[in-house]
């Protein structure tokens, strides 16, 4: 046996939960290969382990996986074209992968891509079911929504008079760091299939995060009900999105945003 690191090509390394692996799978051995269309923003220097690649167009593509041990495939385009990114840029890189002979290839999903029929879900399905049909051994892993995203979903209503949320809305918000914790546990050589979700430490709906959030922040702005109609919304109302079973996370919603993490993501 050899003791040689394992090479890892990392994708979306540049997004919330690239960024946050990063430095998790260099702990934890790995040489990181890290890719996104954009390089880092670190200082301006070039930066030797990062490759440039385009799920859309195929840019970079053989050059990121090849030599590959592992693939931990985090990029994603949940407010662009998800069907091109997700749907058929996971099948154009697996088909690399598979030609590689990478030996696990770890896709990062959400909770709930199988019971509500949002689009970008849909396109998470699909991609996990391509990751499920290919040659290359592989490892799903769903994780509840992060504390960023809440946050971004909130500071987009916090300059209106008014807060109209959909507050019925139920999730389960989980640090990005925890999450990328459990993630890096199933990085390894040895693929796992499909594993246990990743979730937040507590349940909470939309209002309670919004009073929450709204309180750490100063603000007095009410909070009405915005009504969303349709099987998307019945599907956050309902837990569709939530792993109760799995709270995996210990950091809440109210730690993080009176951590005065919420500063952190605004400059970004
Ligand atoms: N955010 C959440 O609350 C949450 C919860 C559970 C699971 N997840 C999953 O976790 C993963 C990471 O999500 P995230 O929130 O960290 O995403 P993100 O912040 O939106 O980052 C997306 C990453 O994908 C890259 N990317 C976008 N288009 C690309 C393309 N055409 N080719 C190559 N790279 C591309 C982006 O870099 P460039 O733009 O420079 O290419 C960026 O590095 C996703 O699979 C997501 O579904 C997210």
């Amino acid at each position: 046996m050899t003791n040689e690191p394992t090479l890892t090509l990392l994708t979306g390394a540049t997004g919330t939960l690239g960024r946050t692996l990063r430095p998790r799978l260099q702990d934890a051995g790995h040489d990181v290969r890290a890719a996104s269309r954009s390089p880092p923003a670190e200082g301006g220097a070039p930066n030797p382990e990062w490759i440039e690649l385009d799920l859309v167009d195929g840019t970079g593509l053989r050059s990121a996986v090849e030599d590959a041990d592992v693939v931990v495939h985090a990029a994603t385009a949940p407010r662009g074209d998800s069907e091109a990114v997700d749907v058929r840029g996971t099948e154009r890189l697996l088909e690399a992968a598979a030609a590689a002979g990478v030996d696990n290839f770890l896709y990062v999903s959400i909770v709930g891509v199988d019971e509500i029929p949002y689009s970008y879900y849909e396109h998470k399905l699909a991609a996990e079911r391509a990751v499920e049909g290919s040659a290359v051994p592989s490892t799903i892993v769903r994780a509840t929504q992060f504390h960023p995203f809440v946050h971004d979903l909130l500071d987009a209503v916090s300059r209106l008079p008014v807060w109209p949320l959909p507050t019925e809305f139920r999730l389960q918000p989980i640090d990005v760091r925890e999450a990328a914790d459990a993630i890096v546990d199933h990085a390894t050589a040895d693929p796992s299939g499909r594993v246990p979700p990743v979730g937040g430490p507590e349940v909470r709906t939309v209002g309670e995060l919004a009073r929450t959030y709204r309180d750490a922040e100063g603000l007095r702005r009410p909070i009405v009900r915005f009504p969303i109609p349709g099987s998307v919304a019945g599907g956050f109302r309902s837990g569709a999105a939530l792993c109760p079973e799995r709270t995996v996370g210990t950091v809440t919603w109210e730690e993080w945003v009176t951590a005065g993490e919420a500063e952190s993501v605004r400059s970004r």
